[in-house]
C-alpha cells in the first residue's frame, strides 16, 4: 500500500479541542491529498493531572514513565478518553476515523530493565509494566486504511501472554512505522525541533544526523521526553522509513504543512 504517513502528537503539542480541531483540518486537508494517514498519539499531561488527582506522584526516567498496576489503569483510561476525542475532532472535519489500542495492531513485550542516559549521567532504569513494539500486524491497518479508515492508535500494548503494557507513544508511532510500508514518519511535539538550547526556540537544529544525535545525548543536550523521540527516529530510519522528522504543534501556521515547509521541525537522517 502507499502513500501512508505515520503522524504521532503528544499532549503538551495538542491540547484541547481547539488544538484538535487544527490538527484534524490539517489532517482532514491531508486525507483530501490522497494520503493515507495512521495518527498515534500521547497524553501525558492529561495522565500527570488524573495520577496528582487521584494521589500519586507522575515519575519518569529518561522520558518514559514509571509504571505500576495503578499507573496503568489511570493511564489506559486517560488514554482511551483522550482517542475518543481524537477521533470525535477527525470525524468532524469529515474524516472517517476509528479509534484502536496498540494491541490491536502491535504485539509488545515488556521492556527489560536497562542502562539510559539522563542528563548527561548514567542511570540503571526499571520502568515497571512499559513496553516496547516487538511486532506489527499491518494487514489490520492496511485493512481500515483501504476502506477509508484512518486508524488513531492509543499506546495501550499487550505481550502474547495478553498482559497490558504501557507504551510511550514514540515507541508505539517508531513500531508502527517501522512494521508498515510508509513514506514518512512524523513527530508532532511541543518544541519547534531538536534545539542546542532547550531554552532557546531559535536555536533549532533543521537537519541532523543519527551520530550527530548520538554525541548530543551523550552530551546531555538531547533529554527527558527527546529521548524516546530520537530512538524512534532511530528505529523508524533504520527500518527504511524515507522521511522522518519532527515538528512543532504550535505553529499556528501549520503543523506539517503551509508556509516555509521546507525547513520546519527538524529532518533526521542515517
Ligand atoms: N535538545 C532538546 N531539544 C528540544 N526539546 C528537548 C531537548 N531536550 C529535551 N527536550 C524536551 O523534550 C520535550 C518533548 O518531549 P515530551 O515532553 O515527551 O513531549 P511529547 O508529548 O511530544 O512526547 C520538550 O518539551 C523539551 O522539554
Ligand atoms: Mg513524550
Amino acid at each position: 500500500m502507499d502513500n501512508i504517513h505515520v503522524l504521532k502528537f503528544g499532549g503538551n503539542a495538542i491540547r484541547g479541542r481547539e488544538d484538535l480541531m487544527r490538527l484534524s483540518r490539517e489532517i482532514a486537508d491531508m486525507v483530501a491529498d490522497g494520503k493515507r494517514v495512521i495518527l498515534v498519539h500521547g497524553g501525558g499531561p492529561e495522565i500527570n493531572e488524573e495520577m496528582e488527582a487521584r494521589g500519586f506522584v507522575p515519575r519518569k526516567v529518561c522520558g518514559m514513565r514509571i509504571t505500576d498496576g495503578d499507573v496503568l489503569d489511570i493511564v489506559e483510561t486517560v488514554l482511551r478518553r483522550l482517542n475518543a476525542d481524537v477521533v470525535g475532532c477527525l470525524q468532524e472535519c469529515g474524516v472517517t476515523a476509528l479509534g484502536i489500542p496498540g494491541y490491536f495492531c502491535t504485539l509488545c513485550t515488556r521492556k527489560p530493565p536497562f542502562k539510559g542516559v539522563e542528563d548527561g549521567v548514567e542511570v540503571e532504569v526499571d520502568l515497571g509494566l512499559v513496553g516496547e513494539v516487538a511486532g506489527v500486524d499491518p494487514a489490520s491497518l492496511y485493512d481500515l486504511l483501504e476502506q477509508g479508515i484512518l486508524p488513531v492508535v492509543y499506546p495501550i500494548g499487550k505481550d502474547a501472554d495478553g498482559r497490558m503494557l504501557n507504551v510511550n507513544a514514540d515507541t508505539m508511532v517508531a513500531g508502527i512505522a517501522a512494521g508498515v510500508d510508509c513514506v514518512e514518519m512524523v513527530a508532532i511535539t511541543d518544541v519547534p525541533g531538536i534545539l542546542a538550547d532547550v531554552k532557546d526556540p531559535s536555536s533549532k537544529y533543521d537537519n541532523l544526523t543519527l551520530e550527530q544525535v548520538d554525541a548530543l545525548i551523550a552530551d546531555g543536550t538531547i533529554s527527558g521526553g527527546m529521548i524516546p523521540k530520537v530512538d524512534a527516529c532511530r528505529k523508524a530510519l533504520l527500518a527504511g522509513v524515507a522521511s522522518v522528522r519532527m515538528v512543532n504543534g504550535r505553529d499556528k501556521e501549520g503543523i506539517m504543512t503551509g508556509p516555509g515547509e521546507g525547513t520546519r521541525g527538524t529532518v533526521i537522517t542515517k
